[in-house]
C-alpha cells in the first residue's frame, strides 16, 4: 500500500514538472484584494484617521465609528483629537468630562470603556500604545474586529476586519446564505475574510473593504450597474443580492416606561447620576421612576422615590409631557417629564439639588437633552 502512495507521488511529480505551462497565453484574474484596491484608490473616502499611523487616533475613530457612521463621528473624533491629543490626557480626564464630550452619540459604555483603556495603557503599558494584536484585545472595549482594524491601519499587521460591511460585501461575492450571526456563520466569514487580505497592504486592504461596502456595495440599493466585480459577484448572477447577508434570528426589542420628575425649586433643579449597570450608565438625569407598563399619576405618587424626595413639601404639578419614544437597538424608552415646582427642599431633594443654570455642564441622555432644549431650559437659558 505504501509503495502504491509513493508511485501515486512519483506520478504527480512527474506529471507536474512535465506538463506543458500555458498560462502565459490567459490574463491573469486579478484576485478581490487587487480590485477593492483599485477601486479604493479611486473612490476611497480621504478620512482623518487614515492620514496618520498613531494608534491611539485610530483606535479612538474605530470606538466612535463602532456604531456610529463616519458623517456623525467626524466631529466627535475631531472633539476627542483636540481636547485628548494622546493617550496620556485621556486618562488623566474625569469620566464625567469624557462623557460630556460623548454626548449625544449614544453607546455611552463605548465612552466609559475608552476612558478605562486610556488608564488600562497608562498603567499596565506605561503610557504606549500596545503593538502586538493579543494585547490591544486585552484593552477595555476592544473585540477582534476592532483590534485588527487598528492594528492593520497603524502597523499593517495581517489581520482581516470582519464588521457589517464585509459580512455584506463577502456573503454577496460568494453568495452566501450561511447566517452571519451564528458562532459556525462568524467563523466561516472571519476564515474567509483573512483569506482574502493582501497581506503587504493590510491596512489599505481592511480600509478598502469597509467602503465598499459603505459605498458601493450599500445595504440597500448597490450600485450593481458600475460594480467592478459585476462579473464575478455570485449574488448578482443569482439575483439573491437583497438577500445577503442572512441573519438568522431577530434580537427582542423590550419596551420600558420611565417618568421622570423635573423638580424644580427656585433656580435649583434635581438631577442625579446613574450608577446601576444599564443604559446610559454615568450620565445624569432627572429622578426617575420606572414602571412595568405606562404609569398612572396615582401610582407615580405613592412611589417611595416620589415620597422621599416631595411628600412633606409643598408642590405643584406644572405640565407633564409625553416625549416621542426613543429607540435604542434593544430596547423602546416611553418616557413622560412631570414638571413639578416645590416650595421647600427635602432633606433627600437638596442633595440632588444643582443650580439649572449649570445643567448644560452635566452629560445627559439625548431625549433628555431634546426636551431641555424645546423646553428652553438647557442651562443657558435659566428657568
Ligand atoms: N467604520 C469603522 N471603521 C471605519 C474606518 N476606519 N473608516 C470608515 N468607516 C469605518
Amino acid at each position: 500500500m505504501k509503495s502504491k502512495i509513493r508511485e501515486v507521488k512519483r506520478i504527480i511529480k512527474l506529471t507536474v514538472a512535465t506538463a506543458p505551462d500555458f498560462s502565459y497565453l490567459y490574463p491573469r484574474m486579478e484576485t478581490i484584494a487587487e480590485i477593492l484596491l483599485q477601486w479604493y484608490a479611486r473612490h476611497g473616502r480621504d478620512l482623518p484617521w487614515r492620514r496618520t499611523r498613531d494608534p491611539y487616533r485610530i483606535w479612538l475613530s474605530e470606538i466612535i465609528l463602532q456604531q456610529t457612521r463616519v458623517a456623525q463621528g467626524m466631529d466627535y473624533y475631531l472633539r476627542f483629537t483636540e481636547r485628548f491629543p494622546d493617550v496620556a490626557a485621556l486618562a488623566e480626564a474625569s469620566e464625567d468630562e469624557v462623557l460630556k464630550l460623548w454626548q449625544g452619540l449614544g453607546y455611552y459604555s463605548r465612552a466609559r470603556n475608552l476612558h478605562a483603556a486610556a488608564r488600562q495603557i497608562v498603567e499596565e503599558f506605561r503610557g504606549r500604545f500596545p503593538r502586538e494584536v493579543q494585547q490591544v484585545r486585552l484593552l477595555r472595549g476592544v473585540g477582534d474586529y476592532t483590534a485588527a482594524a487598528i492594528c492593520s491601519a497603524a502597523y499593517d499587521t495581517p489581520c482581516a476586519v470582519v464588521d457589517g460591511n464585509v459580512y455584506r460585501v463577502l456573503s454577496r461575492l460568494f453568495d452566501l446564505a450561511e447566517p452571519i450571526d451564528t458562532t459556525a456563520g462568524k467563523r466561516l466569514f472571519a476564515e474567509l475574510a483573512q483569506s482574502q487580505i493582501d497581506p503587504a497592504q493590510a491596512g489599505r486592504y481592511n480600509q478598502a473593504i469597509m467602503d465598499f461596502g459603505a459605498l458601493q456595495c450599500t445595504p440597500a440599493a448597490p450600485r450593481c450597474e458600475d460594480c467592478p466585480f459585476v462579473a464575478r459577484c455570485l449574488a448578482a448572477a443569482a439575483g439573491t443580492v437583497a438577500q445577503r447577508p442572512v441573519k438568522q434570528g431577530r434580537t427582542q426589542v423590550r419596551d420600558r416606561w420611565f417618568s421622570y420628575l423635573h423638580v424644580t425649586c427656585g433656580d435649583k433643579v434635581l438631577l442625579r447620576r446613574r450608577e446601576k449597570k444599564d443604559i446610559w450608565q454615568g450620565l445624569y438625569e432627572f429622578p426617575m421612576i420606572e414602571t412595568a407598563t405606562a404609569a398612572e399619576l396615582p401610582q407615580l405618587l405613592a412611589h417611595e422615590t416620589f415620597q422621599t424626595l416631595l411628600s412633606d413639601t409643598p408642590w405643584h404639578l406644572r405640565q407633564s409631557v409625553a416625549l416621542p419614544r426613543h429607540q435604542l437597538s434593544h430596547q423602546r424608552i416611553h418616557a413622560v417629564i412631570h414638571r413639578i415646582e416645590t416650595e421647600r427642599l427635602t432633606p433627600a431633594a437638596l442633595s440632588l439639588a444643582i443650580p439649572a443654570s449649570t445643567l448644560g455642564d452635566y452629560a445627559i441622555p439625548r431625549l433628555l437633552d431634546r426636551y431641555l432644549l424645546d423646553a428652553g431650559t438647557d442651562g443657558k437659558s435659566a428657568q
